[in-house]
């Protein structure tokens, strides 16, 4: 069996930084609530027809991970990219990826997990890595959630959280000790309608929608039981690192970057609390771009490299909790 290597780290957020106070603009809410609840300060939203897509963000990231990995489009042999909010509903980001960046006519895989979604796009590159079957990755998870959030009062409960932007990794065949050393999936379907988007779907064609088209019809927004959400991700997230670190014979003292998807930062400080992990030990950069859900881990990874806080041998693990319910965890010695 082959090791998996992380090889090359990327990140891509627009330009446009909206703080809380920009937000009271369009709804009825404060800096303070959004700080004291989220630890959110500022997020990244696309200007629209400022060609920022799910896509084109990926791209960006992919290249500068690519740039970082010393790799051309030509070396990839895989492209896996996780999203909730494409460019279309089909065909999927890899392969307007695949066009973009002209890689040879490679297989494109989507992976539709939501905020657990990069940590099920890296699980899924490291078995074809293990297996021998590619040698280079391209791992990316992007997000265009700003244009389809309910920015009056009425969706003010999710519409502050979410932020857009993309992260990418080269994942690629290990030529020393470096490894992605197991990863760990779940699911819970009984919970998909606590975070949700219905529509559109097969059950609300075009048609239907043109013909029942109600502006008040809330099932076209995303929708989240937040208090629901957060009770089952204090839960899921210390549940789902313990079961990574004992699979390894580790410890969360053995940690060195712990990067969980980027949810909410009351529920990252619960974890460390819960797990009794120090300050340094964990990356928290919700501040400055919200939830970005599929590129959360991504995006945290690239910056916590380029800080200089992970280094070649380090214990890197990720973890993710959210909409399905889906959770999992990445145990990586980089
Ligand atoms: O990434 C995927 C997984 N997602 C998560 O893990 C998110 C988990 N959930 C959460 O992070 C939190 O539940 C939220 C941040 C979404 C909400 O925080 P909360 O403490 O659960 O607030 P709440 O929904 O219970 O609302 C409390 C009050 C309500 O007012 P009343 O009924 O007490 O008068 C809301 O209407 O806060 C009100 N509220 C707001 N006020 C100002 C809700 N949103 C806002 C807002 N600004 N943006």
């Amino acid at each position: 069996m082959y090791k998996s290597k992380i090889t090359g780290l990327g990140k891509y957020v627009p330009e446009r930084i909206v703080t809380n106070n920009d937000l009271t603009k369009y709804m009825d809410t404060s800096d303070e609530w959004i700080r004291e609840r989220t630890g959110i300060e500022e997020r990244h939203w696309v200007v629209p027809g400022d060609g920022n897509t799910t896509a084109t963000m990926g791209v960006k990231a992919a290249k500068q991970a690519l740039q970082h990995a010393n790799l051309t489009p030509k070396d990839i042999d895989f492209i896996v990219f996780a999203t909730l909010s494409p460019d279309y509903y089909f065909p999927g980001g890899g392969v307007q990826v695949q066009k973009m960046l002209g890689c040879d006519t490679v297989g494109a895989l989507d992976v539709r997990n939501q905020c657990s979604g990069f940590v099920y796009a890296l699980a899924t590159a490291d078995q074809f890595i293990k297996t021998g079957m590619y040698k280079n990755i391209l791992v990316i998870g992007s997000e265009l959630q700003s244009t389809g959030l309910d920015l009056s009062t009425r969706g003010r409960g999710v519409a502050v959280i979410f932020g857009d932007g993309a992260g990418a990794v080269v994942l690629s065949r290990s030529d020393d000790d470096s490894d992605i050393l197991s990863n760990h999936l779940h699911s819970e379907g009984k919970y998909a309608e606590e975070l949700t988007v219905k529509v559109p779907g097969n059950q609300n064609p075009p048609n239907k929608l043109v013909e029942n088209w109600d502006s008040e019809d809330l099932s076209y927004y995303p929708y989240m039981n937040g208090n629901y959400v957060f009770k089952h991700a204090v839960t899921r997230f210390p549940e789902v690192i313990m079961e990574g670190l004992q699979a390894n014979n580790l410890t969360p003292q053995d940690v060195d970057l712990l990067i969980p998807h980027q949810a909410n930062l009351r529920i990252s400080q619960f974890v460390q609390k819960k797990l009794g992990m120090k300050d340094e030990q964990i990356m928290n950069n919700i501040q400055k771009y919200g939830n970005t859900t599929a590129a959360s881990i991504p995006i945290a990874l690239t910056e916590a490299w380029e800080q200089g806080r992970i280094k070649r041998g380090d214990i890197v693990v990720t973890a993710a909790f959210g909409s399905g319910f889906t959770w999992g965890s990445n145990i990586i010695k980089f």
